[in-house]
Parts: C-alpha cells; sequence; structure tokens
C-alpha cells in the first residue's frame, strides 16, 4: 500500500472484534512511529497501558468516576452504567499517553505536538498491520478524579487514549475540508 493511499484510507474504529491485541505489537509499532517522528531529542511524553481485562475494566472505571458523583447519574440504573463500562472494559487495548508538562509554553507544546504527532503516526502503522484505532479526547473523562485514577501527574499534560483492536467492518469515511479552503495566498501588496 503506498503511502498516499494510506493516508487516505485509515478510518477510525470505534468498534472491535475480540482478537487480541498483543503488547509487544503495540510497543514495537509505538518504536516505530518515534522513529518515524524523528526527533532528535528523547521523547517527552509517556505511555500507560492497559491490556488485560482487568485493568481496561479499571480504567473504564476511572474513566466514569467523575461523572458517576453527579446526582442525575445516579438516578441512572446501575445496569445501565455497567454496560457502559463492559463496553470500554471489552476494548481490547487502551493506550493512555500523557506529555510533560513545562512552565515554557514553547517546550510545552512541543511536547505536546510530538506526543500528537507519533500517535498518528502510529494509527497508520497500526492500520497496514490490520489494528484499528480511535483517539478518544472526550471531554467527559478529561477531569482530576480520572487523571489521579489513571496515575497522571500534576506535571503532566494528558494528551489522550488511543484505543485500539482488531475490527470486522471499516466505517464510510467522513466528507474532508478542501485544502483551497484553508489557504490564503500572501501577497506583495496586502491587498
Ligand atoms: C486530537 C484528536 C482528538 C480526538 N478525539 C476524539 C474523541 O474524543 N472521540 C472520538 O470519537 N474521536 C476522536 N478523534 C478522532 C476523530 O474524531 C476522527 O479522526 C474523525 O472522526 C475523522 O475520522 P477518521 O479518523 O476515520 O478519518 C480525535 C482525533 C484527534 C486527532
Amino acid at each position: 500500500m503506498s503511502l498516499a493511499q494510506l493516508i487516505r484510507e485509515r478510518r477510525s474504529i470505534r468498534r472491535f472484534n475480540r482478537q487480541p491485541v498483543a503488547q509487544e505489537l503495540v510497543v514495537e509499532l509505538l518504536q516505530r512511529a518515534v522513529r518515524l517522528y524523528g526527533a532528535d531529542e528523547e521523547p517527552r511524553w509517556r505511555c500507560i497501558y492497559a491490556g488485560t481485562e482487568e485493568a481496561r475494566r479499571r480504567l473504564a472505571d476511572s474513566m466514569i468516576a467523575k461523572t458517576r458523583q453527579s446526582r442525575l447519574v445516579k438516578l441512572i440504573p446501575n445496569k445501565m452504567v455497567e454496560s457502559f463500562i463492559q463496553k470500554f472494559a471489552d476494548i481490547p487495548a487502551s493506550l493512555i499517553v500523557v506529555a510533560d508538562a513545562d512552565p515554557d509554553r514553547r517546550r510545552q507544546e512541543e511536547n505536546y505536538a510530538s506526543a500528537c504527532g507519533t500517535l498518528q503516526l502510529l494509527q497508520l502503522l497500526g492500520w497496514e498491520r490490520g489494528l484499528g484505532m480511535a483517539w478518544d479526547t472526550e471531554r467527559l473523562i478529561q477531569n482530576e478524579l480520572f487523571f489521579e485514577n489513571v496515575g497522571i501527574g500534576a506535571s503532566e499534560q494528558f494528551v489522550g487514549i488511543m484505543h485500539m483492536g482488531y475490527f470486522d467492518k471499516t466505517p464510510r469515511g467522513r466528507g474532508r475540508t478542501p485544502a483551497e479552503k484553508k489557504w490564503t495566498v500572501f501577497r506583495a501588496d496586502a491587498r
């Protein structure tokens, strides 16, 4: 598959089958993604990996811990909450990525950008191997309780959770914004 085709055809996958994902494969793909990103320095971001059923359940629990505290959610039947947790616990593997925070804004942005760039490459490299991924940054999970439960420190910035697994169906792609819509020609005459 050509690189152009790979980029065009990769889709976010949100529905996974039960085939297990080998942690070794994730590590191998990450190492390749880091090399491809090609930063001069050591990555200033790190990963927290949830691969076992128990770990994914704990992760799913942490993802809704804050929401659970809300009075409204307390009215939702336990069964429904449980099936929501199970949906996430059934995802074969989840990789939490956190970047080093830095008092220097430019450095902080570099850390975040390099984590994001590497994650995009990881998605492409995974796609080549039939491994689908969905990048999760839902507002619902981004709170202090979640960060504390999964071990994200005060000097770290949450980048996202990459949910991954094999899949049976490829979803249809969404429309893309034509490049011309985001293109301004800078002219000599300021008009
Ligand atoms: C920084 C970033 C954050 C994202 N966060 C979410 C998210 O929270 N939930 C989600 O369903 N998809 C998320 N996505 C995936 C995009 O929504 C997805 O790329 C978009 O739907 C286009 O689909 P495609 O990847 O199949 O082309 C995120 C993607 C990026 C790059």
